[in-house]
């Protein structure tokens, strides 16, 4: 499985498309999904992205849970965090969720390289439709970049696929 990883440019627009249902479907729904979150989170822990998130347990275990939701909604699941975007569409929501923190095309890759290796840990689910994921992933992952080697700060257009109906 290729699972490539492409540079962030500065300045260029993103275009990426929501992940596909049939994804969803084959992880195994709301169970699969949380089974790779959880694995990807305590991959993160030990990773050199750790700092970033809460190291008290409890707030950690409550990163987990939300990120597994908007997953789930974002993947096609039940609209289970709704209430949390707080009326926005989601992938504008968590785009300015990211703004609040520096986050350097090194950290990005960290993330993708601990992402792949859950995906790695998968069984049972068509390799296409895990690059179909990983594409929303390593296109969308672009838009969290917000700070640059030299220093300065940008924040990124991009450009959402239209859902098919
Ligand atoms: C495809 C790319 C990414 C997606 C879809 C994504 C998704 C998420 C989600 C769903 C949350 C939980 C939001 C909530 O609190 O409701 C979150 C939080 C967070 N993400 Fe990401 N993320 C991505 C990339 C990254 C990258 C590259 C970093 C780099 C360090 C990062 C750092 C964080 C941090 C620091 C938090 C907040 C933890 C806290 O609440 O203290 N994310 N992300």
């Amino acid at each position: 499985m290729s699972m490539d990883i492409t540079p962030v440019k500065k300045g260029e627009q993103v275009h990426f498309h929501n992940p596909a249902i049939a994804f969803y479907e084959a992880i195994g729904g709301e169970d699969g999904m949380r089974k790779l979150m959880y694995n990807f989170y305590d991959k993160i822990y030990e990773s050199d992205i750790a700092h970033f998130f809460p190291q008290d347990e409890e707030e950690f275990e409550a990163v987990k849970v939300k990120n597994t939701k908007f997953f789930i909604q974002i993947c096609g699941g039940s609209k289970v965090y709704e209430d949390e975007a707080k009326g926005m569409e989601l992938n504008e929501y968590m785009i300015r969720l990211h703004d609040d923190f520096s986050i350097t095309e090194k950290s990005r890759i960290e993330w993708l390289g601990t992402m792949r290796e859950a995906l790695n840990e998968v069984k049972g689910v068509d390799k296409a439709l895990i690059e179909n994921f990983w594409d929303y992933l390593e296109n969308f992952s672009k838009l969290t970049v917000n700070t640059f080697s030299d220093g300065s700060t940008y924040y990124a257009a991009y450009t959402q696929a239209e859902e098919k109906k």
